[in-house]
């Protein structure tokens, strides 16, 4: 799977051994950066991997901060988004299937490395299940995101 991977100044180290650890696995990862501990803007970085994800470069994207909520709320304003944070890999598998997430997130000052290869490795092999009520409801989320109005019952 092709994987596109960012980061602010908070997750340097957890991004770098995210790489290694989805690389390990057969994963093909385009590292955005940021590579440095230098202060940075996390939107920076998540718009880079949105950008991957939504031109078809990336199946998949994982973004970290330091909470992963931040560049989060940055990833969701991309129409076509779905980023969930995710400080879990139940969670993170449970995103996929259900809400189609097309990124995550989690916070390097929240979990642990392990924490960390365990979310993303129950995200890589998670798969969208498209029953009629996920359909349904990712389909009034692309509604609410193309300014349409549905019927509330
Ligand atoms: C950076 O200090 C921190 O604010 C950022 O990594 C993130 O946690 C924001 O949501």
């Amino acid at each position: 799977m092709k994987i596109a991977i960012g980061n602010d100044h908070a997750a340097v180290d957890m991004k770098l051994e995210i790489v290694s650890f989805l690389e390990s696995l057969g994963h093909e990862v385009t590292n955005f950066g940021t590579d440095t501990k230098e202060s940075c803007d996390y939107p920076i970085y998540a718009h880079k991997v949105c950008q991957a994800v939504l031109e078809g470069e990336a199946d998949r994207g994982i973004l970290i901060c330091g909470t992963g909520i931040g560049i989060s709320i940055a990833a969701n304003k991309h129409k076509g988004i779905r980023c969930a944070v995710c400080s879990d890999p139940v969670t993170a598998k449970l995103t996929r299937e259900h809400n189609n997430s097309n990124v995550i997130s989690f916070g390097a000052r929240i979990v642990g490395p392990e924490i960390g290869k365990a979310i993303v490795s129950a995200y890589v092999n998670a798969e969208f299940q498209p029953n009629e009520r996920h359909l349904r409801r990712l389909k009034m989320v692309e509604d609410i995101e193309n300014g349409l109005d549905f019927e509330n019952n």
